[in-house]
């Protein structure tokens, strides 16, 4: 099939992020990301308030796009939509929007993977961020460790076994009294101290594994989340977790970026690739980015999406949903939206 006969809309609305892009070949002609602050209200997102939300701004951000970029909607020679995975009522408003309309202008559409969305991130702006890379995908519910060959051939090397890597700083962060989303306030606050104060254990991680062990790339979270919250609550108890809670914050992200680095390196070695490519909320972290270059040293390359990219927006999905064209995978009338989509093209060796 080849290149999209003309701009790609692609939509987002997996989580809490409203937003709408247009991908005419390489060149971004539009990009609006809206994010639903109400869910600060509530420390964490409310999915039923998700999918309203996404419900009343949807037609304005796409309007807003079509502006930016000079176009109307007949323009739209291809509509992507994240399909999943997903907060299912909040992946039904995008899934459905796009049915109609695009049903109605008769033209093509392609139902996008979320996580094959943040793989395809950095792409949009660095030429260089194409396969062979080893993948750290790291969001707010995934922690993906990949073998990415070609564009399309996915190996999966480890996942999490419980929280995912942003799901750990959102939790810690409610803990120390931080705002959601978490990663944010806890890289400032972990910014202000030194060292490793309040040494958290590095979960699934021992000198002692052997690459096939099952726990070489597998990732936990959950533990170390509970460690944090049992040290806070000793020194709440003390009544020192205000002039302690920075340190805190930098005990765990240093735990946390330890586990991802020591893992993506030995994909890294096993593979004998030197390159890394990051996507994913957490990939927004200035930390994880510096740490990650530091261990690749000079001979590696670091492959990552300026934060804006790196999480949730539309620009990815358009991005997405052109290479998917190109090999062919339309979505049918029957396109509908799943909280757990199956990766495509995901194969599992170990
Ligand atoms: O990809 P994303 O926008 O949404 C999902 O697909 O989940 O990722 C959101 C996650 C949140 O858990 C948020 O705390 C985390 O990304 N995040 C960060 C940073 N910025 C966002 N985690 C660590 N450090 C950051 N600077
Ligand atoms: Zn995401």
């Amino acid at each position: 099939m080849g290149r999209a006969p003309g701009p790609v809309l692609g939509i987002e609305t997996s989580c809490d992020e409203t937003s709408a892009a247009l991908l005419d070949g390489d060149r971004l002609l539009a990009h609006v990301i809206l994010s639903q602050d109400v869910h600060r209200v509530y420390d964490g997102v409310v999915p039923e308030l998700a999918a309203r939300a996404h419900l009343r701004v949807l037609d304005d951000v796409v309007a807003a796009a079509l502006e930016e970029a000079g176009l109307r909607l007949r323009d739209v020679a291809v509509f992507g939509v994240t399909a999943g995975p997903g907060l299912i009522g909040a992946l039904l408003v995008g899934v459905t929007w796009t049915k109609a309309v695009a049903w109605a202008l008769e033209r093509p559409i392609v139902g996008v993977h979320h996580m094959e969305g943040h793989l395809f991130a950095a792409s949009l702006e660095d030429p260089d961020a194409v396969p062979p890379f080893v993948a750290l995908l790291v969001s707010g519910g995934h922690t993906l460790l990949l073998w990415v060959p070609e564009w399309g051939r996915y190996e999966l090397l480890g996942e999490t076994r419980d929280d995912a890597a942003g799901e750990a700083f959102d939790k810690v962060a409610r803990v120390l009294g931080m705002s959601y989303p978490g990663g944010p306030p806890i890289e400032r606050a972990a910014a202000t101290v030194a060292g490793d104060p309040y040494p958290f254990p590095r979960p699934m991680l021992a000198s002692s594994q052997q690459p096939g062990d099952d726990d070489y790339y597998a990732f936990s979270f959950s533990g170390l989340k509970t460690a944090v919250r049992n040290r806070a609550e000793a020194l709440d108890a003390e009544g020192r977790l205000p002039a302690e809670r920075d340190a805190v914050a930098r005990s765990f992200q240093r735990a946390v970026l330890d586990v991802l680095v020591t893992k993506a390196m030995r994909a890294v070695e096993e593979k004998g690739c030197p390159r890394v490519l990051i996507g994913g909320g957490v990939a927004a972290s200035r930390a994880l980015r510096d740490a990650l270059r530091d261990a690749l040293g000079e001979g590696g390359r670091l492959l990552h999406p300026s934060p804006r990219m790196a999480t949730d927006n539309g620009a990815m999905i358009a991005r997405t949903a052109a290479f998917r064209f190109g090999r062919g995978d339309l979505a049918g009338p029957d396109l509908s939206a799943r909280a757990d989509l199956p990766f495509p093209g995901l194969v599992r060796t170990r």
